[in-house]
């Protein structure tokens, strides 16, 4: 239907949107140095208005993982992660997803579902003490299951307005960092939970009715990998057999994943670690073994595998992925993906840009959802510059209103009847007078 010269159009457009974002994005973060907690609430959540591509989201991370440890493969070319290999060269975009410092788990969860980068000293503090409640995919989801360590699972539960959110959880002597007993326990406990959950609903009309609404997420959070690499380090046995655990496990839930909704193709798969480790069985620092994490994601509204291009990091030759296409994210634009994957707003406070790469979308659905994107971050940007005015640093918050009111108000309304008129050429000017200032 598009001609080449449209294409270009509208690969100027996204190259424009993409620049507001990353504008925004640097607003806010300048806005956010004056304040103690990123967290800003009674922001209005924006949503895109088209059909989401997928139902719902299976979201599973694997506590831990190490890019390397699970793309790389050994010299007679094996790997343990045998299924989310195959997938990955037949119908996945992948990437690594760099994580910040300190990469411990908290952080990276609320990275991750929330989209935004804890305050340092909050984190020094430790959740328990500052209870800050905060917007998440979770909470913007119609439903959410989840099942994991105790650890992780009630902070997003507690931040989700109503009783929307559940978790499953294995009491704290699950856990058992003496590594006597096999740290897949961790993993099959979860995995063993949800084929019980799927096979309970198919009896429980009530739970089954809300299962075959869309707009929700189920979160598998594996912890095995984690305590394997404290444990035992990550070149250990003990920690390639837990990659086979979780690759096999996750084979598997797919499987009843798909026969529960009769392969109806409208459920989006994301898997990811929420931090790295290093040799020696450690995390919280930046190294690469630590920030480095794996980014897979499949099923409804994915994209599929695609050659890859010179403009794209080049990966390790273990990983023999340089034939595919690799698209990197910043941690936090999980979050706007996966809302951008099931049609719910994007959590109010996350930093997080839709990483465009991994949709399979039509170009007008795409602009949506990076207009609503941007609209969420210019949301927060503008109740952090209300906040800022009120208070008494407005000295100087003076020096960084490149963007005011009018201009803003200005810039969506353009957009907004540009992407109703398909002139998205007209667009192009617009942004650039806005915001190349
Ligand atoms: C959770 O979502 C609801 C509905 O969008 C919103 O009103 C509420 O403020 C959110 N909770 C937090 C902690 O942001
Ligand atoms: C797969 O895991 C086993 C332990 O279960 C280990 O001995 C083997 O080296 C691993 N293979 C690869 C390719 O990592
Ligand atoms: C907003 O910024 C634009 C351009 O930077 C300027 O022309 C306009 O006067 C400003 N408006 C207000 C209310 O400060
Ligand atoms: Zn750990």
């Amino acid at each position: 239907m598009f001609n080449g010269h449209f294409e270009r159009i509208f690969s100027t457009m996204f190259l424009i949107i993409s620049s507001l974002f990353v504008h925004i994005a640097f607003l806010v973060s300048v806005v956010d140095i004056y304040f103690k907690s990123p967290i800003v609430h009674n922001i209005k959540p924006q949503s895109s208005p088209l059909e989401a591509p997928a139902r719902r989201l299976v979201l599973m991370v694997a506590d831990g993982l190490r890019a390397d440890s699970f793309l790389g493969a050994d010299d007679l070319f094996k790997t343990n992660a045998s299924h989310l290999r195959h997938v990955i060269e037949e119908r996945e975009a992948w990437g690594v997803s760099h994580t910040r410092v300190p990469t411990e788990s908290r952080p990276g969860y609320v990275t991750l579902i929330a989209g935004l980068y804890e305050d340092p000293s909050a984190i020094a503090k430790g959740w328990k003490d500052n209870p800050v409640e905060f917007d998440s995919v979770f909470n913007e989801s119609r439903y959410t299951w989840s099942w994991g360590s105790p650890d992780i699972l009630p902070m997003f539960a507690k931040g989700a307005s109503g009783n929307h959110v559940y978790i499953d959880m294995y009491g704290s002597e699950v856990e058992d960092f003496s590594g006597r007993r096999s740290t897949t326990r961790l993993d099959t406990w979860v995995f063993r939970k949800v084929e019980e959950f799927l096979n309970h609903a198919k009896t429980d009309a009530v739970l089954n009715e809300k299962l075959h609404q869309d707009k929700i997420v189920f979160f598998l959070h594996l912890l095995g990998l984690d305590t394997a690499g404290h444990t035992h380090k990550p070149h250990s046995v003990e920690y390639k057999e837990n990659i086979r655990v979780v690759d096999a496990g996750i084979k598997r839930i797919e499987e009843m994943i798909e026969e529960f909704y009769q392969h109806d193709k409208k459920t989006a798969y994301v898997f990811t670690s929420d931090h790295g480790m290093t040799d020696w069985g450690s995390h919280g620092a930046g190294d690469k073994s630590e920030t480095e994490t794996p980014l897979v994601a499949w099923g409804a509204g994915v994209r599929g595998p695609r050659p890859s291009t010179s403009a794209e990091p080049s990966s390790p030759a273990s990983w023999r992925l340089g034939h595919l296409s690799r698209s990197d994210v910043s941690q936090a634009d999980v979050a706007p993906l996966m809302a951008s994957l099931i049609g719910i707003p994007v959590p109010v406070n996350s930093v997080g840009t839709l990483p465009r790469d991994y949709l399979e979308v039509t170009e007008h659905h795409l602009s949506e959802l990076m207009f609503s994107n941007a609209r969420q971050m210019v949301a927060q940007y503008n109740k952090k510059r209300e906040l800022t005015e009120a208070g008494s640093l407005s000295w100087i918050y003076k020096e960084f209103s490149v963007l005011n009111r009018s201009k803003e108000t200005k810039l969506t309304d353009q957009i907004r009847s540009h992407i109703r008129a398909k002139r998205y050429t007209e667009s192009v000017s617009t942004f650039l007078s806005f915001l190349c200032v």
